[in-house]
């Protein structure tokens, strides 16, 4: 009774912490994309605040700015920076600049992209920040005289063409052609290179994470593609990666599950779907059958006893899941390991000892509780019949994790309904000091929405059952097929296969990943095949396309460094497109900075764009810039290569 209470209220305030949130956000982004100021947009951050300063408050980190996302600091702290991106650069020497006017007023420099060429490439609009800041006394007589001021003490180098101070004091920063050509070419030299960085940082990302004897459904599929591609960045910046499969194998839903089989004489089945029609029996008889409940619970004490016959039982059931999911897995193209609830299992008395031991953990209704600083509603980390829960397990991992691995962070992948449950366990963990000791953990929840069918409820197939993950990437490779074959595409079949599967599972990821985290997502086969607008399709298309043109230049395998010719900015369009390439670094730091693979997915599709307005406009071959143009070919193809990498995308080389 009180249970249902609790999760009532746990529901009613999930619902109004999100609502608002999400309304202010919404209302915070106008109103920088009005100003040109910020870029940035932050909607993951109302789901995601509370969590970040867990470990700054408890390390001492105090003179964090608790503006700054856990990338943030983990890239300032690791040596990262020492391989500046364009921002970084360009933040260096407003920095230098500030120091000049007023050393007082030296402060962490944030710059932006702009959006309106008038605007220049770059922007810097903290001046007005800084004025206020400003004691009396000073010699400004506004936001503006500050701004100019700080931009006269600008080194300028060859950076720049212009720097001009517009409005109430941004200051506007235009790139120079020759920094653009140059720094171009040096990317282009280097870009073969494999001087992988390593940072010696440990981040563990907790994904995917599907329950045993259960379908992995829609939303286990969001978590797998959106942490995969999370992975992907992490690791090309050179984090060393844990990817967690934090599966749900154990709890009393086993013991109910294998009392049913046992009493019904199902033999053994390996076929998930028959164990999932299993488990629902099971259930309609544990919630109606008081003895068969007691028999079940009985089984749940011989699992956690690990008694042989019940356990060898559970082994089998966990291995016929593991069979299906790694199905799917390898169609993904998705490394993880399997560390499931049961993991933690041992470890928890002790971890709750400890949380009762600081007082943090007590028992209330016979229930043990842990009351919230922010929140009355208590996280129930023992049930009142003594059996442990979801908490319990996340309290145990946690201290795994930050004691025991010693992580530097930790993420963790779920649907957003489950952010009010890890804010109260990192909540717990930090007042139980796991946080501090010799390295600090920092973490984050990445709360996704729903994925919706085309009506926008949740998806359903048309009889209105859940869609069967298997069947929903069967159906994008095979709608793929068809459309190569409607093409008259003349590969041979066995080809046309391979590409269809590549183009149809990349479809269904960037069609996931393209969209902002936080809201929900509407499933459209229809809209993902589009060769047209923001698809997967007009990607590989574009691949397809840059790669052809190296081919007949006989430079698919890629030039020597010796061999290439400094790219030029003699029309806009090139201009445009060297810009966005030298972009590429920052949109790594931006998509790992907000946690949002969408940043990657729309740096790629502007990428795109911005090459074939480039290709429409200036002729490659025959002109006396072939050389030139054919060297942005060459970066366009890497840079997108290594798009398509982060985001889990195979390349298709001919559509
Ligand atoms: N198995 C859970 C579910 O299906 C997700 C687990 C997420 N990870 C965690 N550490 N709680 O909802």
């Amino acid at each position: 009774m009180l249970l249902a209470l609790y999760r009532i209220l746990v529901m009613l305030r999930t619902l109004s912490a999100v609502g608002p949130g999400v309304l202010k956000v919404f209302k915070t982004s106008e109103r920088r994309l009005g100003s040109e100021s910020r870029q940035r947009t932050r909607v993951v951050r109302p789901f995601r605040r509370c969590l970040k300063t867990l470990s700054a408050s408890q390390s001492g980190r105090t003179s964090q700015s608790s503006d700054k996302s856990n990338y943030e600091v983990l890239k300032e702290t690791s040596g990262m920076s020492d391989w500046p991106t364009l921002k970084d650069k360009i933040a260096d020497v407003v920095s230098a600049g500030v120091e000049k006017v007023n050393p007082a007023l030296s402060t962490d420099v944030s710059i932006v992209e702009t959006t309106r060429s008038s605007f220049g490439d770059y922007q810097y609009s903290g001046s007005m920040q800084l004025f206020s800041k400003l004691t009396d006394g000073h010699e400004f007589k506004s936001s503006r005289d500050l701004a100019v001021t700080i931009s006269n003490m600008l080194e300028r180098g060859d950076m720049f063409d212009k720097i001009e101070v517009a409005g109430p004091g941004f200051i506007n920063f235009h790139i120079s052609d020759t920094f653009i050509s140059q720094q171009a070419l040096k990317l282009a030299q280097n870009i073969g290179s494999s001087s992988k960085q390593t940072f010696g940082r440990h981040v563990i990302v907790d994904f995917s994470s599907p329950n045993i004897a259960k379908e992995m459904h829609v939303g286990h599929l969001r978590s797998t593609i959106i942490g995969d591609s999370l992975c992907r960045a992490l690791e090309y910046r050179g984090f060393t990666v844990s990817r967690l499969n934090h599966v749900g194998d154990w709890g009393t839903q086993f013991g109910m599950l294998i009392a049913y089989m046992r009493e019904n004489e199902t033999s053994f089945t390996e076929n998930i779907s028959d164990l999932q029609k299993f488990y629902k029996n099971a259930k309609v008889k544990f919630d109606t059958d008081d003895d068969f409940k007691r028999r079940a619970q009985i089984v749940v004490t011989q699992l956690q006893a690990y008694d042989e016959e019940t356990y060898s039982m559970w082994k089998h059931i966990c291995q016929a899941s593991r069979k299906e999911f790694e199905e799917i897995y390898d169609q993904l193209d998705v490394q993880i390991e399997e560390r499931g609830e049961s993991f933690y299992n041992t470890l928890i008395p002790e971890v709750l000892q400890q949380l009762v031991d600081k007082d943090i953990a007590v028992t209330d209704g016979g229930a043990l509780c842990i009351f919230g600083q922010d929140s009355e509603v208590p996280l129930i980390c023992r049930k009142s019949d003594g059996g442990f829960n979801y908490a319990s397990t996340d309290l145990a991992a946690l201290y795994y994790r930050t004691q025991i691995e010693q992580a530097d962070w930790i993420i963790y992948v779920t649907d957003v309904s489950q952010s009010q449950h890890f804010n109260a366990v990192f909540e717990a963990g930090r007042r139980a000091g796991w946080l501090d000791g010799r390295k600090v953990t920092v973490v984050d929840h990445v709360g996704f929405g729903l994925v919706t069918g085309e009506d926008g409820k949740r998806l359903r197939t048309r009889s209105g059952e859940t869609v069967k993950l298997k069947d929903l990437l069967a159906e994008a490779k095979k709608q793929c097929f068809d459309q190569f074959q409607a093409r008259g595409a003349d590969s041979s079949e066995e080809i046309l296969l391979e590409s269809a599967s590549k183009l149809g599972i990349g479809a269904v990821k960037y069609a996931d990943l393209r969209n902002n985290i936080a809201t929900n997502y509407m499933f459209s086969f229809e809209r993902m095949l589009e060769l047209k607008g923001n698809t997967a399709v007009y990607l590989q298309y574009t691949y397809a396309r840059v790669h052809s043109i190296l081919e007949r230049a006989g430079l698919q395998t890629g030039p020597r460094s010796s061999e290439l010719a400094l790219p030029i900015c003699s029309a806009l369009q090139e201009r445009a497109l060297l810009l966005q390439l030298l972009r590429f670094e920052d949109a790594v730091d931006t998509t790992l900075a907000e946690l949002m693979p969408s940043k990657m997915c729309e740096y790629t599709y502007t990428l795109c764009v911005l090459f074939n307005n480039f290709y429409s406009e200036c002729k490659v071959f025959d002109v006396q810039e072939e050389q030139a143009r054919l060297t942005m070919c060459v970066l366009t193809l890497n840079i997108l290569a290594k798009c398509f990498s982060i985001i889990g995308m195979q390349p298709v080389s001919r559509i």
